[in-house]
């Protein structure tokens, strides 16, 4: 591929949670424009599958670092490991994330709430902090995945939409920080994704197909996202949306729109 053609050619990109979903779409999607991405996940077998994958076809290229992103340390050490590797950053996608099982606020432990607090939002402050050094060098970016639920609420998930909700918010609040710098910081906003996390939550209702079928007809466009429609959202707030910062762009396929009616039995309105 001629490097013309590439919309983010030699860019530093970190990717939490990149071994899977929502993760793995903006992995992908950055390497085939030419970046160098370095992702973690928890998990080594997939992240080293994907790494290996995406590195044989290229333009860009991919490292994957093992790590617990619930611990400061191994959050550091992500940092560290990229500026060691390649000099530079130019953008961090804060993405890792868990929605637990929905159940109501009386059946949560405090226990629950902190440990989500901790993976869903704290890691995303610390990454931006260890990282911001490097990307105020390179007039670089931050995009956090927050959620649709931030704005809309969910049943049953208190804690996880607080989480979500605090991402958007402390979006707003870097971006004024590090305008000083040329940082932006944005958000997007899934709705509806297919991924693994998806068909996990899914797999736990007594009919998963019902399910992931309601999951798709609560967007105007009949269907759930896909993890590389993602990604090019991403590319986009990384490589195109220089007038933009402190922006939540909604990743939904209009779910958030006409009371809720969207579509039923399949047929669109
Ligand atoms: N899928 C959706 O519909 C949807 C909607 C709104 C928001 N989101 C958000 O998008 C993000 C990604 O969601 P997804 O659906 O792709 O999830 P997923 O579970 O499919 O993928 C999550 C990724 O994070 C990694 N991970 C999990 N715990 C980790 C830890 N402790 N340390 C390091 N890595 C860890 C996993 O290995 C995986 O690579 C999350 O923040 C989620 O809240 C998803």
């Amino acid at each position: 591929m001629a490097s013309a053609r590439l919309r983010y050619s030699g860019k530093v990109t970190v990717v939490t949670g990149g071994s899977r979903g929502i993760g793995r779409g903006v992995v992908k999607v950055f390497v085939q424009n030419g970046a160098k991405v370095v992702f973690c996940a928890n998990e080594a077998g997939a992240g080293k599958a994907l790494e290996a994958e995406l590195n044989e076809v290229g333009p860009g290229s991919c490292l994957f670092v093992l790590c617990d992103m619930a611990k400061e340390e191994d959050i550091k050490r992500l940092i560290t490991v990229t500026v060691e590797q390649f000099g530079q950053i130019d953008c961090l996608v804060n993405n890792v994330g868990w929605h637990p099982p929905h159940k109501p606020t009386d059946e949560t432990t405090t226990e629950e709430f902190k440990d989500l607090l901790n993976l869903n939002l704290i890691s995303y402050f610390l990454a931006s902090k260890f990282a911001l050094p490097y990307l105020r060098q390179t007039q670089g970016n931050i995009i956090n995945v927050a959620s649709l639920v931030a704005s809309i609420g969910q049943k049953h998930a208190a804690p996880y939409v607080a989480t979500k909700g605090a991402i958007v918010s402390m979006t707003k609040a870097m971006a004024v920080d590090e305008s000083r710098y040329n940082v932006r910081v944005n958000c997007i906003s899934p709705g509806n994704v297919m991924t693994p996390l998806w068909e996990e939550l899914a797999g736990q209702t007594p009919d998963a197909l019902a399910t992931i079928k309601e999951g798709e007809n609560a967007q105007l466009m009949g269907r759930m996202g896909t993890e590389e429609e993602s990604g090019l959202m991403a590319l986009f707030l990384a490589a195109d949306a220089t007038f933009c910062t402190g922006i939540d762009l909604l990743l939904s396929g209009g779910a958030e729109l006409n009371y809720a009616f969207k579509r039923q039995k399949g047929i669109s309105l």
